[in-house]
């Protein structure tokens, strides 16, 4: 229901109140999300094949501005999405948190087709976006490209066969964060929806998501429940 919406609207026209209303609901609901996993990043980048880190389907952009506060100042980060109005976004939250262009760069391009990226990136990143795309064996493929030989990339989506313990214990968490002042009735409504399912269920199974791998040029990945979260992490070969 709710992806139908999106493609009605189609998302590469969101409307600019809707950009602004996630933006805020991101950082509402995510926050914590978005912090973990740039800590997690953030350790990663010591082992890291260069410093360069993409971030694909960035949205406001809060993932690539919150692992640059936590990595050197060398770590440069590049975040594309398919919404220009998204990039805009994200540009005026890295202005507010002080993180100039030259270290987190944010840039219009389609994950299904990413030309100007060829062996750039040690490392890829991408929350909640591959159930999004038309194509996701094309999206990984792309990133595949993009990365360098031995270079890693962490995938982060909601599945829609996740258990009702698993649902509830993530619910638990946003009441939380409600009752410590950090939500509003924007990001209340979209715990509704994820009550109802309305979410998760427009995701993959777990299932669904080894296929998609396997006929990627990745063939094989790790996958990790985190929540109501799965990790899938993905390597190219080193070069012979
Ligand atoms: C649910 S949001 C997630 C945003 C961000 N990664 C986060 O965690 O807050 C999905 C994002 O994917 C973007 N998107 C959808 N299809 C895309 C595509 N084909 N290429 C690039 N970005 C895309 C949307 O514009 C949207 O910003």
């Amino acid at each position: 229901m709710v992806k139908r919406l999106l493609k009605l609207f189609n998302l590469t026209k969101v409307p600019p109140l809707a950009v602004d209303v996630y933006s805020k609901v991101s950082r509402a609901a995510n926050g914590d999300f978005h912090s973990h996993i740039a800590d997690d990043v953030a350790e990663e980048s010591k082992r890291m094949i260069g410093h360069r880190i993409l971030d694909v389907g960035t949205g406001p952009g809060y993932l690539p501005l919150n692992i640059a506060r936590r990595t050197p100042e060398k770590m440069h980060l590049v975040g594309v999405d398919i919404s220009e109005q998204m990039v805009n976004q994200a540009r005026e939250n890295a202005r507010r948190m002080g993180i100039p262009p030259q270290r987190v760069y944010f840039s219009v391009a389609n994950a299904e087709r990413l030309p100007l990226y060829e062996e750039e990136f040690g490392f890829i990143v991408s929350t909640e976006v591959l159930h999004q795309v038309k194509d996701p064996v094309k999206m990984l493929n792309q990133m595949f490209r993009a990365l360098k030989p031995g270079g890693k990339a962490w995938i982060y989506d909601t599945t829609s066969d996740i258990s009702n313990t698993h649902l509830e214990m993530h619910l638990d968490m946003v009441r939380r964060r409600l009752l410590a002042g950090k939500m509003n009735r924007t990001t209340i409504s979209w715990v509704t929806l994820l009550r109802k399912r309305e979410i998760l269920f427009e995701s993959y199974t777990l299932s669904e998501l080894l296929e998609i791998v396997r006929k990627s040029k990745f063939k094989e990945c790790d996958l990790h429940r985190d929540g109501i979260w799965v990790k899938m992490v993905l390597k190219k070969p080193k070069a012979e």
